[in-house]
Parts: structure tokens; C-alpha cells; sequence
């Protein structure tokens, strides 16, 4: 079953933080000093890529550190074998194991698992979210002004017009708590578990939201891309919220006032 290669492809990669988190491991530059990438990463991909492969081997897969594994079949899998490496690599304990699975490019499942909060985020299309298998839903807040956010900031980008400062200025300027957790799969989840009332993100990566955004709309929330229409992981800007908030949180992306 698809749901049961998902969850243990998810334990199996949370298995590896787990063995690496505090202790000693490879650090890695990517672009720029602060995008790193460690030995933890290629080793969760690789037990990831490992129960997916031996399950289903005819499956599509794009994962962050090995890139496209194409095959032609309508099943593609969507991997961040660490969602939050800055935070790993520091040992804090706000990163987790990401995989969605697109089936006809529908999100038909997605889990996110942060082992060292011991949180299994899991959903299904239609039949809603779960927090290690209770029920999950989104806030009910009504206004934007009252909410508490969460965001993210990419490593460039981040003085373009409307981009990431200017619009983290307006909301903090209004007093609005506006947190980073630094990392986007585990801030989608958190707005889905109802602890925030929105999130939202310039320049993120397929990978990055592709479980997180399915298990904020089952569990009752709305995902768009910055304009406020239908959200592909494909393009780079998300808003997440209950619902409630969203036209007004869109509204301030565009350079609204709140
Ligand atoms: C990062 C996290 C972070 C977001 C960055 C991502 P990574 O992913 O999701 O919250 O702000 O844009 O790159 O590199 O830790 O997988
Ligand atoms: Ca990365
Ligand atoms: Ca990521
Ligand atoms: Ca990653």
C-alpha cells in the first residue's frame, strides 16, 4: 500500500537524524556560506530512496539532494530528506523528514515526521489530517491583525519589492508575532495543528512544501500562491492560513496595508 511505503520511508529517514542529530557528522556548503548540507542528509535520502525503491521501483522520484530520478509513470514521490539541515546542524530540534506523493500531479498523500518532537504529521486527499493519528484542524481566527505567523527567508532575494523584509516590516510594525522556525515543511504543519494562524514564503523548492500543503488543506485550511490562486509546489511563493485570515494576509504580500 502507498500509505504504508510512505510512513516507512519517512521512519526510515528519521531513523538517520536520529542516529546523527548532536553527534558528529559532515558539513557541506552549498551556494552561499549558510546553505549547508550534511552526512545526515544524504543519508536520509538514501534510506528513503531505499524502502521507495524496493516498494515501488517503477516510481518517478525528485528529491532535494539527488535531484530527478525520472521514470514514466504517473506516481512521482517528493522528498526533503531534512526539511530545516541549519537547524540540525545546530541541534536544535525543529527539522523533520518530508515526502509527499503526487499521483497524475494531484498531492494524493504527504507525511512529515520530526522525530526529536516525536510528530508524525500525515494526510491523505479527502480524508483529512492527522498528528500521530488524531484528528487535526486548522484556527479559527478571523483577523490577520490578531494572528500569530510564522515565515521563512530565503538565503537571496530578500530586498525585492514586496519580498521577504518588506513584508515581514509591515506585519511586525503592527505588532503582529511573526516566528521562523526555519523549516517550512514543519511551519505548514503547525498552521494545519492550529499553533499558528498562517504561513507564508517567498522562493520555496517543490520539496519544501509538497507533503505540508496537503496536510494544511485537509486539515481545513487554504493554500495559494501569492496572487491567491490554486497552489502548485512547482512555483516558488506559498500562503497557507485557516482560511480565515487568507484575503488579508494576500493582500499584505502584495503590498497591502494591514
Ligand atoms: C529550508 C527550510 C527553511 C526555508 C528555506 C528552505 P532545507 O529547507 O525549509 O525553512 O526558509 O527556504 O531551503 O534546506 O533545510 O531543506
Ligand atoms: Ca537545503
Ligand atoms: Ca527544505
Ligand atoms: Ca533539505
Amino acid at each position: 500500500m502507498l500509505k504504508q511505503t510512505l510512513l516507512k520511508a519517512s521512519e526510515a529517514g528519521a531513523a538517520e537524524l536520529s542516529r546523527f542529530f548532536n553527534g558528529e557528522f559532515k558539513i557541506s556548503n552549498k551556494e552561499g556560506i549558510n546553505n549547508l548540507v550534511t552526512e545526515a542528509d544524504h543519508a536520509a535520502e538514501k534510506a528513503i530512496f531505499e524502502v521507495i525503491q524496493r516498494e515501488h521501483p517503477d516510481h518517478y522520484i525528485l528529491s532535494e539532494e539527488t535531484g530527478e530520478i525520472v521514470m514514466d509513470s504517473s506516481y512521482k514521490w517528493i522528498i526533503d530528506p531534512i526539511d530545516g539541515t541549519v537547524n540540525f546542524a545546530n541541534g536544535i530540534p525543529i527539522c523533520c523528514v518530508s515526502i509527499g506523493l503526487e499521483h497524475d500531479g494531484q498531492m494524493i498523500l504527504g507525511a512529515v515526521y520530526n522525530p526529536f518532537l516525536n510528530e508524525l504529521f500525515f494526510a491523505q486527499k479527502g480524508f483529512g489530517a492527522t498528528l500521530n493519528d488524531k484528528k487535526i484542524q486548522v484556527s479559527d481566527e478571523t483577523e490577520l491583525i490578531k494572528s500569530c505567523l510564522v515565515t521563512g527567508f530565503p538565503y537571496t532575494y530578500l530586498d525585492a519589492p514586496n519580498g521577504p523584509l518588506q513584508v515581514f516590516e509591515k506585519l511586525i510594525r503592527k505588532g503582529v508575532p511573526v516566528r521562523r522556525l526555519g523549516s517550512a515543511a514543519i511551519d505548514l504543519c503547525w498552521v494545519a495543528a492550529g499553533r499558528f494562524d498562517g504561513f507564508y514564503e517567498h522562493k520555496l523548492q517543490a520539496w519544501d512544501s509538497a507533503a505540508g500543503f496537503l496536510i494544511v488543506e485537509e486539515a481545513g485550511g487554504k493554500v495559494t500562491d501569492f496572487k491567491g490562486d490554486h497552489y502548485s509546489p512547482y512555483q516558488p511563493h506559498i500562503i497557507a492560513t485557516n482560511g480565515k485570515i487568507h484575503d488579508e494576509l494576500v493582500k499584505v504580500v502584495n503590498g497591502g496595508e494591514l
